[in-house]
């Protein structure tokens, strides 16, 4: 709907008393934001709402005048959902093209909409009223994933599987305490948003222009209106502040770390090799050449938008950087990067809910993975200091050798016979082989916070209780 070709004749009805000619139309291109700032409609109406009502109360416009704002504001509103208005490039941006068209509905008292404010208190309300929206959808989008995580959690709360370290095996742990780790990881995320939206629960309508206003506004009315805690306390800190675009953008590029690097996992444990677990139908794709492929091309989306989420960070930060205050054209720039990786996150975190629930894992190979590769040898340490009163590093030199001697024999610490274990040393007595079962490994790590399957169920259940 956007009018790109406009190359206006003659100067802007908005704000161009002192200038003879319109723009040059490379100019205007540069200039207009209106193809992506049409996205704040919503918030724009609901805050020229909220202010023609303040200075109606205030006695700064007459209530007829509001009313006439009000209604005109609602038929704006109704205009542009109904995908019939006619967005122009030459009005710039959302606000003067909703004031025009206001204009053309209501006449004359359009025109007193804008006393007491300025595009720069305008944008800055749009703009946080937006984000805060986007914070919420963040939070809720949040905890459906944690729920996921947890549903996995607690049904293998006791299947065991590798963990690593380094990549390499490093000790068996449980398929439910891996997934409650992301639990832990989301809830974090979730807090950064929560944390986020209680400071930029401000409201900077009322701040005018930079330095505040001559008419008896009522910026608590307003705020109060809008949603928001309290007015912004210093009017040009309120203009030129976007921290709560950099805080949304630096929540949603530690939550995309997270997503990436369980998406991650998810490669690697749907590949031929590992066959940790498997993506239906619904989340894999085919290869058009070789048809034995099952792809996960979802998960490896999902690995690549922490890209374009840090990127939208990375350039915000880079615009905002050595601003002077207050408000400066630069910030115009700050909307298409957040709008693009708000839209990423919300799709990205949809995504994993869906492949989280839709998600199997093999038991059986998981189980097996996890008795190879000497997983219980910490096991066999423990249980050397324990049973034998070893010093830790003795135990782990002990258990060093029977490992290597494991190796060249070309089986597992379990298959090693009780001679064999006297060589490591001559105290170790047949009770040992109870700890080097996986089974019995994970259930031994009782510790708070540990893997062992009562741990993972506590944790299942206090997570239950806080999500609800
Ligand atoms: N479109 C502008 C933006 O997004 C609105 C504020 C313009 N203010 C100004 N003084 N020109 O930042």
């Amino acid at each position: 709907m956007t009018d790109t070709k406009a190359t206006p004749k003659s100067a802007n009805s908005m704000w161009g008393g002192r200038f003879a000619a319109g723009p040059d139309a490379i100019m205007e291109a540069i200039n207009a934001s209106i193809s992506f700032d049409q996205r704040l409609y919503a918030q724009d109406i609901a805050g020229s709402r909220a202010h023609a009502a303040m200075l109606a109360q205030q006695g700064i416009i007459s209530s007829n005048d509001a009313e006439a704002i009000r209604k005109g504001l609602l038929t704006v509103l109704s205009e542009i959902e109904a995908g019939n208005f006619p967005f122009s490039t030459a009005l710039e941006d959302i606000h003067m093209n909703v004031e025009s068209r206001l204009k053309e509905i209501i006449g004359e008292p359009a025109g007193r909409l804008h006393t007491a404010r300025s595009r720069n208190d305008q944008v800055a309300t749009d703009f946080r009223l937006w984000v805060r929206d986007q914070t919420d959808a963040a939070i809720t989008a949040i905890e459906a994933l944690q729920r996921a995580f947890l549903g996995q959690a607690e049904a293998g709360a006791n299947w065991v599987m590798p963990g690593f370290t380094h990549m390499q095996t490093a000790q068996p742990v449980t398929w439910g305490h891996h997934m409650l780790a992301y639990v832990e990881m989301l809830g974090r995320d979730a807090s950064r948003f929560r944390d986020a939206r209680v400071r930029m629960n401000e409201s900077p309508l009322g701040a005018a222009a930079l330095a505040g206003t001559s008419f008896p506004i009522d910026r608590h009315m307003t705020a109060a209106a809008l949603g928001f805690d309290r007015p912004a306390a210093n009017s040009l800190d309120a203009v030129a502040d976007r921290d709560f675009a950099l805080e949304f953008l630096t929540a949603s590029s530690i939550c995309a770390m997270h997503l990436s690097r369980f998406a991650e996992e998810l490669v690697i444990w749907s590949s031929a090799q590992f066959r940790f677990a498997r993506l239906s139908d619904r989340f894999s794709t085919g290869s058009s050449i070789m048809p034995q492929k099952r792809n996960p091309d979802a998960a490896e989306l999902l690995r690549a938008k922490i890209g374009r989420i840090l990127g939208a960070t990375v350039a915000l930060f880079t615009v905002m950087k050595g601003l002077p205050l207050t408000y400066s054209k630069d910030m115009q720039e700050d909307k298409e990067q957040v709008f693009d990786a708000a839209d990423t996150l919300m799709l990205s975190l949809a995504a994993m809910t869906g492949m989280v629930q839709d998600l199997t894992a093999n038991r059986e190979i998981l189980a097996a993975s996890a008795a190879s590769g000497f997983s219980t040898a910490t096991d066999l340490a423990d249980w050397l200091v324990r049973s034998l009163n070893l010093p830790f590093r003795d135990a782990h030199h002990v258990t060093g050798a029977l490992v290597a001697l494991a190796e060249k024999k070309g089986c597992d610490l379990p298959d090693l016979t009780l001679a064999e274990m006297h060589q490591g040393h001559p105290g170790i007595t047949q009770e040992v082989y109870s700890v080097l079962g996986v089974e019995n490994s994970v259930r031994s790590r009782t510790s708070y916070g540990g893997t062992a399957p009562d741990q993972v169920r506590a944790q299942v259940s206090r997570w239950k209780g806080i999500l609800g």
